[in-house]
């Protein structure tokens, strides 16, 4: 077993992408193209990785700090073989395999990383002079954009020559370069310095080492890729829409191949890394996001948005909702049309319906807020009735505070409850009540004007049309 380590070029403009963000920080299912290929070369277990870094350098950094990889910059953006140049420098010293792979190319597997890892490692022990790369080729029906491989008579690779630089044939040449290398640290060390700029694009381009490698007598192999998908490049963002598209429809397979049911895998969006039990079932226009982890048997209803969330067994959200930062607990319903901002936690077989709106609320089983209620900074016990419309006040203007309602407290319609305050156990606020003092266990509160009835006011008043019925205003 050799050694290995890895560089990623993620230096490049991106100047496709006519964006100010560094394009490998441009998402594909919810990570970074460059998250995906760190997540992608994780499982090969390489001694050290570094990250070539130029364009908008700060921000990857910042986005990757801690996750053990390393650093470099490339000051000037000179091409590919500039990059690895400067990625070395960081290498002093390592002697074994090198990967070297594109930050654009973020539907890599470890599969296929393993794949040209075998295939490295049995050239490597051949005579001869040695294998200087191996690397991966694929067939495209439309090559345009890539390098071309060329091939001797007898089928042996030649060189990469890049789009720009193609012969009319060369240009008709469907095997193109993936730009995922695997060198010999010697060869890669020692002929680096070797590249010129003499090309359409002024660049040191790394694929010319493939040539040089050929002409020094040393072996260059290629594992032909067959999964086109998986080693497309983006450059511009029609091929991050498309690269986008598959990468969903892969974790789209997975989860359905686990026991999950979508109903339609077109109109479904489940980031990368959110976790679906079994039984659970997904309908269109769904959009699951980050660390979401959704329990079995749950049901997720039309066109609900639920982010960095976790859902309890056999909870229902039902259509329309938005679920943020919070964990719900089993058996609970949500919605329809409900919003819970971060913060909440719901314990099981809570109710929330249409058009409530919870934001770090606690809520104890059993508890119900059915209708049009705002619920912000509130600590709600077991078996609450929130009724409909009913309110915490919890924001001054100036400060947030917080408003405790205990177990099997009866909060009626259209109350408001402004917090700081305290409902005991077993109390019941009767609809229309403003609470403003705490109320103590066991206790009614009613805060509301009493009701007044004053008999013929009406006719009184000279309200009446001549057929007895009110008179329509404004007639
Ligand atoms: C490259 C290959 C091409 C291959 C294609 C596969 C070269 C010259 N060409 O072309 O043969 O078919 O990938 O997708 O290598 N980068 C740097 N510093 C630089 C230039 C680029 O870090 O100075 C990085 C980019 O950020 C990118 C990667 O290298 O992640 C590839 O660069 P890009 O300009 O996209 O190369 P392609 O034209 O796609
Ligand atoms: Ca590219």
């Amino acid at each position: 077993m050799e050694n290995y380590a890895a560089i990623i070029l993620a230096a490049g403009k991106g100047t496709r992408m006519k964006s100010d963000l560094s394009k490998v920080l441009h998402e594909v299912a919810g990570a970074t193209m460059l998250g995906h290929v760190l997540g992608a070369l994780k499982e090969l277990k390489v001694k050290s990785t570094v990250v070539v870094v130029g364009h908008g350098s700060a921000d990857v950094r910042k986005k990757f700090a801690g996750s053990g990889v390393k650093f470099v910059e490339q000051k000037e953006q000179l091409g590919t073989g500039h990059a690895v140049k400067c990625g070395l420098d960081a290498l002093k010293g390592f002697k074994g395999g090198l990967f070297v792979l594109s930050g654009d190319v973020p539907l890599i597997t470890s599969s296929t990383l393993k794949g040209l890892k075998r295939l490295h490692e049995r050239g490597v022990g051949r005579g001869g002079k040695g294998v200087a790369l191996t690397f991966i080729s694929a067939i495209l029906s439309d090559p345009s954009g890539y390098g071309r491989v060329v091939r001797d008579d007898r089928n042996r690779v030649t060189g990469v020559v890049e789009q720009k630089d193609c012969t009319a044939a060369e240009g008709l040449i469907k095997e193109i370069n993936t730009g995922l290398y695997l060198f010999d640290s010697d060869f890669l060390f020692k002929n680096i310095k070797k590249l010129k700029t003499e090309n359409a694009q002024g660049e040191y381009y790394l694929p010319d080492l493939l040539s040089l490698a050929v002409a020094k007598g040393m072996a260059v192999r290629a594992l032909t890729h067959t999964d086109t998908h998986e080693v497309m490049g983006v450059n511009n963002r029609v091929e991050l829409s498309m690269v986008s598209a598959v990468m969903r429809m892969r974790i789209l397979k997975e989860l359905m191949l686990s026991g999950v049911t979508v109903i339609d895998p077109g109109a479904t969006y489940v980031d990368f890394g959110v976790k679906v039990g079994k039984d659970s079932v997904i309908y269109p226009g769904v959009h699951l996001k980050g660390s979401t982890v959704i329990g079995r048997g749950v049901v997720i209803e039309e066109c609900v948005k639920i982010v960095d969330s976790r859902i309890g067994d056999n909870t229902r959200v039902k259509s329309g909702t938005v679920v943020e930062e919070s964990r719900i607990g089993k058996g609970v319903s949500l919605g329809p049309s409900a919003h819970l901002r971060p913060g909440n936690v719901l314990a099981d077989e809570v109710r929330i319906g249409n058009f409530v709106e919870l934001k770090k609320v606690k809520m104890g089983r059993g508890s119900k807020a059915g209708h049009l209620s705002y619920l912000g900074d509130a600590i709600i016990g077991r078996d609450v009735n929130i009724g409909a419309g009913a309110i915490t006040c919890n924001y001054d203007g100036k400060n947030k505070f917080v408003t405790t309602i205990s177990d099997n407290v009866f909060v009626g319609s259209d109350s408001q409850l402004i917090a700081p305050v305290k409902v005991g156990r077993n109390a019941y606020v009767g609809s229309g009540t403003t609470v403003t003092k705490d109320v103590p266990a066991g206790a009614l509160v009613v805060a509301r004007v009493e009701q007044k009835v004053k008999k013929g006011w009406v006719a009184k008043r000279g309200l009446l049309a001549g057929n007895g019925k009110r008179k329509k205003r404004g007639r």
